[in-house]
């Protein structure tokens, strides 16, 4: 367990034991959480000015891969849909990833939380959201007494990194989808939060800007979803922490209700 993670262990216990109110139990007062995101925004920085620089590819057209049909994806189990996955070529981002980044966290979870896509740090590591985005949403789930390692599973619309992390297209999305629509129904979960408006459009079947779709309840294939900000626009918007931790919130409430 990393200092961080252990000093944040024991700042929840003390808050648990003490019973704090206005405090969720197990977690953080928002106060808390806005602080530890305003932490973050200044590392962030320097990443989102690098990432502006790079030049936007749009790459031909995704072509599906006969060897991986849908259909074999839909009747798939969970080791099959992994395995299909990691040689996964039905698009073009196959060509230029390191790895295939199935998931992170507990597939017997509660939550399954649904991002946008691999960035460099996931590439490499083949694990989502372990970047600087990765880092805020672990404290935004601590916030609300969650974690990765026993109750949140964890994966991205995309499995492959686009190229200079550039927004995913929408052939290389419906390409994938077939994807991320079996691991839903393997995995099951009693709550989905999508993070991001890509993951948020495609779990709601709506084009409105993020803005518009969160702060209600949705249900995708009868799965109660809610939608927040990406943790990325979190750290370069920190004025949008609020609404972050209200989102959360009514995750906290659906779950308590289950
Ligand atoms: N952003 C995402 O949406 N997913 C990741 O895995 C990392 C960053």
């Amino acid at each position: 367990m990393s200092g961080r993670r252990t000093r944040l262990a024991a700042y929840l216990d003390q808050r648990r034991r003490m019973g704090e109110p206005g405090i969720v139990p197990g977690g953080l007062a928002p106060g808390e959480l806005l602080k530890l995101i305003g932490e973050r925004v200044e590392a962030e920085k320097s990443v989102a000015a690098e990432k502006r620089a790079r030049p936007r590819s749009t790459g031909p057209k995704a072509e599906a891969d006969p060897k991986l049909s849908a259909s074999r994806i839909a009747n798939a189990d969970y080791e099959d849909l992994h395995n299909a996955a990691m040689a996964c070529t039905r698009c073009r981002l196959a060509e230029g990833r390191k790895t295939v980044v199935f998931s992170d966290g507990n597939p017997a979870g509660r939550l399954m939380v649904v991002g946008e896509a691999p960035g460099a740090h996931e590439d490499a590591s083949g694990l989502p959201f372990v970047g600087q985005a990765g880092k805020l949403l672990d404290l935004m789930l601590a916030s609300v007494a969650l974690s990765r390692k026993d109750s949140v599973y964890i994966c991205n619309v995309l499995k492959c990194r686009p190229p200079g992390n550039r927004n995913p297209m929408p052939d290389e999305i419906e390409a994938c989808a077939p994807l991320l629509k079996r691991q839903i129904e393997l995995v099951a979960p009693e709550v989905l939060l999508a993070v991001g408006s890509f993951a948020a459009q495609w779990l709601t079947g709506s084009t409105k800007a993020l803005g518009r779709l969160r702060g209600e309840v949705y249900s995708y294939q009868g799965v109660p979803l809610v939608v927040t900000y990406h943790p990325a626009a979190l750290l370069r918007n920190p004025g949008w922490s609020r609404l972050a931790w209200e989102d959360l919130q009514l995750l906290c409430r659906i779950m308590d209700s289950k």
